[in-house]
């Protein structure tokens, strides 16, 4: 299940003398937190994600941090300046993963940063500026349609109308949250004055082939891709597979499958364009009944804003078009939008600056991934650094990072602090 077993014993960070290994070790115990049994799922708010908040809460506090779950779930921790009134940079990334996931995307960053910060504290160490290390827990979307609940809540971007978003279950965003004992009514009182923040900074691994085709450990991030979410709704007729003749059938598999190859197409003709079909849900499911009803979701990113709406334009027009012509219906509803983003330049630059002092060359590359940090864009200004991950491969229990460079990505962030002015960005 999840990440392969780390073959040292289990490392503590000071005998580990790597700080991979000790951050390795963490990701070891949360790949086993999982709401399946087999295989590492952990949704928003699901009791998988408050066993692993717990275990973020409490090696936070062991890191001499303060901690707690804020409103919106996320595990907050706060690591205090060397001095009063400073300002604070946010750490984080997400600890909400995919279904059947890899044990890196989001925890890697979360590990990290809390590694960083029990490294500062080991050696008594405090900087001229506080730091908050935040562990997001609705970064996938994969149980509510709109996603970045955590981070947007820091950021003061919190949208109450999702609070009424349902899951599969019907269970609304408002009553999970309640279940998992936060107050909905507070989320406003989670938003971060601009004027208090240096900026956000997240590790994370590539989840793309570039480091390792360059043979790099580590890269700077400089745009993160937009992205448009939602799903389509096909309405044929269901009927008896054995007595409709095909003519007269109003088939919405096949309805739906001809749009998927078009929407495959579409993005295809488009460099840098993406497109993709991850769930498809056939009502009533039945080897011996043509499909009546179909929903699929639809995923289309670009580093351009305009290209990306051009193509969902596109794509719902050859939508409307494969259903008038096969005689079925069809709903599309894009209920996600996130704007492209460019990390900021300073916050990049001494991001940089810190991978050189390590001896390496810098990398910057663009992300096609989204990530949390997007929800700071253009309130507070956000830098990530990427670690190499092996073949690229991420969404993906085979999804995996060395700890050599899971070491180099902490020392960079370890040094990046250690350079940061306190007033600047
Ligand atoms: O979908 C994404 O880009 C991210 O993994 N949530
Ligand atoms: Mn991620
Ligand atoms: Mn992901």
């Amino acid at each position: 299940m999840g990440v392969p077993p780390v073959t040292k014993p289990r490392a503590t960070p000071d005998e580990a003398g790597s700080t991979g290994a000790a951050i390795v070790d963490r990701l070891t115990q949360l790949a086993a937190v999982s709401d399946e049994a087999s295989g590492l799922t952990r949704l928003y708010l699901s009791p998988a994600h408050r066993k692993a908040a717990d275990l973020v809460l409490e090696w936070m506090r062991d890191a001499g941090m303060s901690a707690r779950i804020d409103a919106v779930g996320s595990v907050i921790g706060r690591y205090e300046a060397d001095r009063p009134n400073a300002r604070t940079l946010i750490l984080g990334s997400h600890i909400d993963t995919v279904r059947n996931a890899g044990a890196y995307d989001g925890n890697l960053g979360v590990a990290t940063a809390i590694e960083v910060v029990r490294r500062l504290h080991a050696e008594g160490r405090r900087a001229p500026f506080a730091i908050e290390v935040a562990a997001f827990g609705d970064e996938e979307g994969v149980r509510f349609p709109s996603t970045l609940g955590g981070s947007r809540a820091l950021a003061g971007r919190f949208d109450p109308a999702i609070l009424e978003e349902r899951d599969a279950e019907g269970v609304s965003r408002r009553e999970a949250l309640i279940a998992f004992g936060c107050d909905p009514s507070r989320i406003a009182e989670e938003a971060h004055r601009p004027e208090d923040i240096l900026g956000y900074v997240e590790a994370h691994i590539e989840q793309g082939p570039v480091l390792e085709a360059e043979d790099r450990p580590v890269g700077i991030v400089t745009a993160i891709n937009g992205a448009s979410r939602g799903e389509v709704k096909v309405t044929g007729e269901s009927g008896h597979a054995g007595c409709v003749p095909m003519p007269l059938r109003r088939d919405a598999l096949a309805a739906a499958a001809t749009m998927v190859l078009a929407i495959e197409s579409r993005a295809a003709a488009e460099p840098d364009l993406v497109a993709t079909v991850g769930r498809l849900d056939i009502a009533h499911p039945a080897a011996n009944t043509i499909p009546g009803n179909v929903t699929f979701t639809l995923d289309i990113r670009s580093p351009s804003d305009q290209a990306r709406k051009a193509a969902v334009r596109d794509i719902a027009d050859r939508i409307e078009e494969i259903a008038r012509a096969r005689g079925v219906a069809a709903q599309i509803h894009i209920g996600y939008e996130a704007s492209a983003c460019r990390s900021d330049a300073d916050l990049s630059n001494a991001l940089a600056a810190a991978v050189n002092r390590l001896g390496l060359a810098e990398r910057r590359l663009p992300s096609g991934a989204g990530h949390d940090a997007m929800a700071f864009d253009g309130r507070i200004p956000f830098a990530m650094v990427f670690v190499r991950c092996r073949g690229g491969v991420s969404h993906n229990p085979t999804e995996y990072a060395s700890p050599d460079d899971i070491d180099i990505g902490a020392r960079a962030l370890l040094d990046f602090i250690d350079h940061l002015a306190p007033a600047s960005a």
